[in-house]
């Protein structure tokens, strides 16, 4: 079936890009749903749309030296939606999850945050097998998360901590922010310098809330589906021009 989508915007854009680029961009994916308004579709040809950028983002930071890109796909509070859409993303990722061999030929480590445990099994399964496979490879960090929330993530490592003082394994009163960042889903991957969120909304949404404390933000009206590599440029642009402090003068 021909869907009339648009052309991806599949070529590298600028000659040259900034020297100091982020260590570490976290996407949130968002504007899947109005793309496909605008065009009168159901909103699961948005998400549709949404993915083909998604590939071509994450191929693009690869191509350019991005260490650690992180993705939010699907959050602890998008359970609220129609079943129908619930059941669209989960169909599309796992037509994506069988469709990575790119991503271990390119040497990209896969890894998953989030609660593994309310997905459906064969997703999970196929989670855990390509977060083995791809354990070896550094090139990038591809960080996918699915069924994820940062306050969900805090009260996890809280819990595992708890847990270690009712052992005896450590003292409460000696917990550090480190060990908390150790407990983290996000535990091997550095903070975020960038946070990308298209499609006009001005919040986190409850993404990677811990590791963004010192992140830049970067907002446009784009949408995901519309976001193309030359957005991704005027971000690394406008992170490039800023002036990080992390609190010194
Ligand atoms: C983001 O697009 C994708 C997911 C949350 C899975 P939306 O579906 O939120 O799109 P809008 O915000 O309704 O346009
Ligand atoms: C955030 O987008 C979640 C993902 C992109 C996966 P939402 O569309 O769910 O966020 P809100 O509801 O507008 O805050
Ligand atoms: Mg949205």
């Amino acid at each position: 079936m021909a869907f009339p989508f648009l052309k991806k915007d599949m070529a590298k854009t600028e000659k040259s890009l900034p020297e100091n680029l982020p260590q570490h961009i976290a996407f949130i994916m968002d504007g899947n749903g109005r793309w496909a308004k605008k065009r009168n579709m159901p909103r699961k040809f948005g998400h549709r749309e949404g993915a083909k950028t998604f590939h071509d983002i994450t191929r693009y930071c690869r191509s350019i030296g991005i260490k650690n890109a992180s993705f939010y796909v699907f959050s602890t509070e998008n359970w609220r939606r129609p079943q129908e859409e619930i059941d669209a993303i989960m169909n599309l990722l796992w037509e994506y999850l069988n469709d990575c061999d790119e991503y271990l030929e390119q040497e990209v480590r896969m890894i998953f945050i989030g609660d593994k445990s309310r997905l459906p099994e064969r997703i999970r399964n196929r989670m855990i097998e390509l977060e083995e496979d791809s354990k070896k490879y550094d090139k990038m960090n591809l960080i996918l998360a699915i069924n994820y929330g940062g306050r969900d993530e805090i009260a996890y490592a809280a819990r595992q901590l708890a847990q270690k003082a009712v052992n005896g394994e450590i003292d409460p009163l000696s917990i550090t922010e480190e060990m908390i960042g150790e407990h983290l889903y996000t535990k091997e991957i550095p903070d975020v310098d960038l946070m990308i969120r298209p499609s006009g909304e001005l919040r986190l949404s409850n993404f990677l809330i811990w590791q963004c404390a010192y992140a830049e933000y970067y907002f446009t009206d784009v949408l995901w589906p519309d976001f193309a590599r030359s957005e991704l440029d005027k971000a690394l642009w406008d992170y490039a021009g800023r002036g990080r402090r992390f609190g010194g003068v």
